[in-house]
């Protein structure tokens, strides 16, 4: 039975370039997911898109006296390139400065205004009288009512993770020209959260399947009690308030962002003609899956869930938000403004997309804070993915090119180790695919490379490069054993390592799309072509890790 399974990934806010700790963050993990349920033969519809308003990217635009567009613009460009480059495979990545996002967010705002969820208030906001302007999110920087933490930025705390209203920041001080602001009456629209605490709390509880750290931060949050939060602004970069009178207003950027998933799965649908599709993704049978950093979750778990439920278009709340923990650059917590971090278009100028694909998997940040180092990547990649996988591969597919005229060759009696090598190849895929499904990736990953180690060692056992002169079909056997493993391999690691799987595919003799072949171990036909086949990956150099490090904390140009 084919299942339906709405994947949204965080929106990256469009004011600077990618790094790594989104890709191990939300990326890589949503588009394992994607590519496994495809595979599965499921229905599955990724979406996400620039975050292209608010604060973050007008203080951007300051910085560099660009327009705040032309700066969303500028990286929304660089991303679409990113997730092509890094096969992250989007049914659709768009953004929120479309007409089809304003209308939708409008829409949830003026429903969610009339049946009663959205009330106006008028409230004294910092305002710096120097600047003259109202001080907005991360225009203002403050200690954290909740955790004191000092820097916190008037939006959210980076330290707790807590959402911040500007006017509760302790010690306020415009991030502009740090005067200390006043404060100054002005009317907002605000979310009635407080009304949706207790079924969120009883439908929170429910969740038992959701990631510990997840489920605990929610439920902390929520037995704290909820407090209505402004959804709008004194700001002009954003889709305006959708009422008269409110002239210098945006929606917040937060409440008009999470209103992008389901924007999204509705400009998905008009683009491929027709325009109630989206509703098989957001009504009825489906699961949605939430693909988020850990700084997201209260966005995810309690406040889009909030929204939905008043929203009443009876539309599907998260089935799951795996959010992931941080990912640690040598050691230290990664810090865009210190450069201290490895932007994803360098990464991609210099190295291989699947390199960094594997290392992010097989140590992704699900339970706890990884780390990335430029030493364990050129490391694992040389001891784990070349030496393991790539040889294999490699001394598998030469040898029988080589000697049974480039086919896969006829075998003879497979004994129990070649059975059994079967069989384990089988559950293999089995067990993966519990695993991917449950968002166990690391976990997943760890499976298939165990079975390539199988491998490697039932081909000493068996030694077809030593043997094939005195017994040719017993070589053929073993390496026709060994055939099928890799057939497997390249289906297993597809939704981890997609390039190189599909190169597997080609040197196989397969045609098409590894993904078109399902999640399922298809044996190779002897006599089937192979095609001259390449290393998969290549070794790195230990003078990368020297130079990598290098410029890590310098400037960024
Ligand atoms: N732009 C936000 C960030 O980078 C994430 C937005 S996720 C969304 O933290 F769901 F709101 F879109
Ligand atoms: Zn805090």
């Amino acid at each position: 039975m084919s299942e339906r399974v709405f994947i949204g990934v965080a929106w990256p806010y469009a004011d600077g370039p990618l790094h790594l700790g989104h890709v191990a963050g939300a990326y890589l993990p949503a588009d394992i997911f994607a590519r496994y349920h495809r595979a599965k033969g499921n229905e599955v519809l990724m979406v996400s898109g620039s975050d292209q308003h608010g604060t973050p990217i007008t203080i951007k635009a300051e910085q560099e006296g660009k327009t705040p567009g032309e700066i969303a613009d500028q990286y929304h460009r660089e991303f679409l390139d990113s997730w092509q480059k890094l096969g992250i495979s989007f049914d659709l990545f768009t953004n929120t400065s479309t007409a089809n996002h304003a209308e939708v967010s409008s829409e949830v705002f003026l429903a969610l205004l009339r049946q009663g969820y959205i009330y106006k208030a008028t409230v004294s906001q910092p305002y710096c009288p120097h600047c003259q302007r109202f001080l907005s999110d991360r225009y203002v920087v403050g200690t954290c009512p909740y955790c004191h933490a000092s820097g916190t930025r008037g939006d959210q705390c980076d330290e707790c993770g807590r959402p911040i209203n500007s006017v509760e920041l302790i010690d306020p001080h415009c991030r502009l020209c740090g005067d200390t602001p006043q404060f100054k009456d002005s009317e907002h629209f605000f979310l009635k959260l407080s009304a949706f605490r207790d079924r969120l709390l009883a439908w929170v509880k429910q969740q038992t399947h959701w990631r510990p750290n997840v489920l605990n931060f929610t439920t902390r949050y929520l037995e704290q009690g909820l407090k209505d939060r402004a959804i709008t602004r004194d700001i002009a970069w954003g889709i305006p308030v959708p009422l008269d009178g409110f002239k210098g207003k945006c929606l917040y950027v937060w409440f008009e962002a999470v209103t992008g998933y389901l924007s999204a799965a509705k400009e998905w649908a008009k683009s491929a003609q027709d325009g109630e599709r989206w509703r098989a993704f957001w009504q009825g049978e489906v699961k949605s899956y939430y693909f988020i950093g850990k700084d997201n979750i209260p966005f995810h778990t309690i406040i889009w869930p909030a929204m939905l439920m008043g929203y009443n278009g009876d539309l599907k709340l998260p089935y799951d938000v795996p959010a992931n923990e941080f990912l640690t650059i040598e050691g230290k917590r990664l810090s865009t403004s210190r450069n201290w971090a490895v932007w994803l278009p360098d990464y991609l100028s210099r190295y291989d997309a699947d390199q960094l694909r594997y290392l992010l998997s097989i140590n992704m940040p699900e339970t706890s804070d990884t780390d990335f180092s430029w030493h364990e990547f050129v490391r694992r990649n040389n001891d784990e993915l070349v030496a393991t996988y790539g040889n294999l591969v490699h001394r598998v597919l030469t040898f029988t090119y080589r000697n049974f005229d480039g086919c896969v060759p006829e075998y003879g009696d497979l004994d129990r180790p070649s059975n059994e090598l079967i069989e384990t190849a089988r559950n293999t895929l089995d067990e993966m695919g519990n695993l991917i499904s449950g968002c166990h990736f690391k976990q997943a990953i760890m499976h298939a490379m165990r079975l390539a180690q199988e491998t490697n060692r039932y081909l000493d056992d068996k030694s077809p490069w030593k043997i094939i002169k005195q017994d040719r079909l017993a070589a053929a056997t073993a390496l026709y054993v060994a055939i099928s493993v890799l057939s497997c391999l390249r289906v297993a690691l597809y939704p981890f390592l997609p390039f190189s799987s599909q190169r597997l595919h080609s040197f196989l003799g397969f045609e098409g799309n590894v993904e078109d072949d399902g999640w399922q171990l298809r044996l190779p036909l002897p006599g089937q072509r192979l095609i001259s086949p390449e290393p998969l990956f290549v070794k790195l150099d230990g003078g990368v890790v020297e130079e990598e490090t290098g410029r890590l904390g310098g400037d960024h140009g």
